[in-house]
């Protein structure tokens, strides 16, 4: 198969949807591996690195596209890319449909294969190519939390850790899944002070086992959730409830509750924030304030540390990528359910049925298209 890869042009987008690990693997299998001059240098791969990996280097995206069976990508296609895409070419990526019907309309006028990595799904009931970005987004929380709590920026002036003689800070983590356990690890792992909030016993009695030594939890009921927060110097935003808006935990009224510049860290603003004060910000103007409590609500959080981001999710997307590549993707969905859960488009028809509600578009089986 010919395997596309061209170079991400969504503004502030540095990650690339084939690392030179993966190329080398594809190449490996007997595939042709094209990549768009530049595609890795926002991540920190350079062409060379891809040839190195059996890839060809072509000047403009046009030739990707021209060239490939199969378009592997991390962003949802813009525009100008939805034009170059063809009836029967295979395109691998994030796309998230629902709230999107300029996308979805062109992607089932292409003709095209698209298959979304955030809705392909595991045994477990997991989405396996949105967890590593999960993962990432926790692990920087703490990160950046401690930064908007330095004084310069707004906050508290509390030092994570504290120091001998000196309490570390208090951080509260509110919504124990993928996101709230990374982000309470590296705080603990800072020295903070952490307690998690979660609503789902199974997920407190999981938290309680595998990490009880290391960060307390508690059940988030509205009168313990203002209790934490009225005693943190940072709280992470960290839930999620599948299909939904993100819940309003904290109100603006409460904010004068709050500890003076204290530091709110929302990573569920992409699902409307769980903070009533949160509005989505960007790396370049990451915090502001809100009656003296800072704020920092960066949608894509993955961002900041592309290259971490694209190795990570990189490898999430390898196994099925490979997978695409070397059966087909009518054979390799046959063979994998959860990879048939992530056909979103097939050959001008609509195949997955959430975003067939959301848009009021008729939405055929997945399995029928596996037939068509
Ligand atoms: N900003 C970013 O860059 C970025 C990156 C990755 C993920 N996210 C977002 O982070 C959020 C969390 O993602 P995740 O992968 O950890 O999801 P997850 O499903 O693994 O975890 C969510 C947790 O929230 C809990 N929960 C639900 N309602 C709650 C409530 N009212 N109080 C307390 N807990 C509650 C659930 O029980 C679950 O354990 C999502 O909104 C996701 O879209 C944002």
């Amino acid at each position: 198969m010919h395997i596309g890869c061209p170079k991400e042009i969504k503004p502030q987008e540095f990650r690339v949807g084939l690392t030179p690990n993966a190329a080398r693997e594809a190449a490996g299998h007997g595939h042709h591996v094209t990549v768009e001059a530049g595609a890795g240098a926002g991540a920190g791969f350079t062409d060379a690195d891809y040839v190195a990996a059996g890839a060809a280097i072509v000047e403009t995206a046009a030739e990707v596209f021209a060239s490939a069976d199969m378009i592997v990508k991390v962003k949802e296609p813009q525009p100008v890319e939805r034009k170059m895409l063809r009836e029967g070419q295979i395109l691998f990526t994030y796309l998230h449909l629902a709230p999107d019907p300029e996308q979805t309309k062109d992607l089932m006028a292409s003709g095209a294969t698209c298959i979304a990595y955030e809705t392909v799904t595991d045994e477990r009931g997991g989405l396996p190519l949105l967890a590593p970005m999960s993962e990432v987004a926790g692990r920087l929380a703490p990160q950046v939390g401690a930064w908007t709590m330095q004084k310069a920026n707004g906050g508290r002036g509390v030092l994570m850790g504290g120091v001998p003689g000196v309490g570390p800070a208090r951080v509260l983590v509110i919504g124990g899944g993928v996101v709230g356990t990374h982000a309470a690890k590296i705080a603990a792992g800072m020295g903070a002070d952490v307690t998690v909030l979660d609503r789902s016993l199974p997920r407190l009695r999981y938290l309680d086992d595998v990490f009880g030594g290391q960060f307390k939890n508690g059940y988030a009921s509205a009168g313990n959730t203002i209790e934490l927060a009225r005693a943190a110097d940072l709280i992470i935003g960290a839930v999620l409830i599948p299909g939904a808006a993100a819940p309003k935990l904290i109100s603006k009224a409460q904010l004068s509750d709050l500890k003076p510049g204290a530091a709110l860290v929302d990573v569920a603003i992409d699902q409307g924030g769980c903070f009533e004060t949160s509005k989505a910000t960007t790396h370049q103007d990451p915090i502001y304030d809100v009656d003296g409590i800072m704020h920092y609500c960066v949608a894509n959080m993955p961002g900041a540390v592309a290259r971490t981001s694209t190795i990570a999710l990189g490898n999430a997307t390898m196994p099925f990528m490979l997978a695409l590549a070397d059966k087909g993707w009518r054979k390799a969905c046959e063979d994998d359910p959860h990879l048939l859960n992530g056909l979103n488009v097939h050959a001008g028809m609509l195949t997955y049925y959430a975003v067939g509600k959301a848009l009021g578009i008729d939405v055929m089986s997945p399995t029928l298209a596996l037939k068509s």
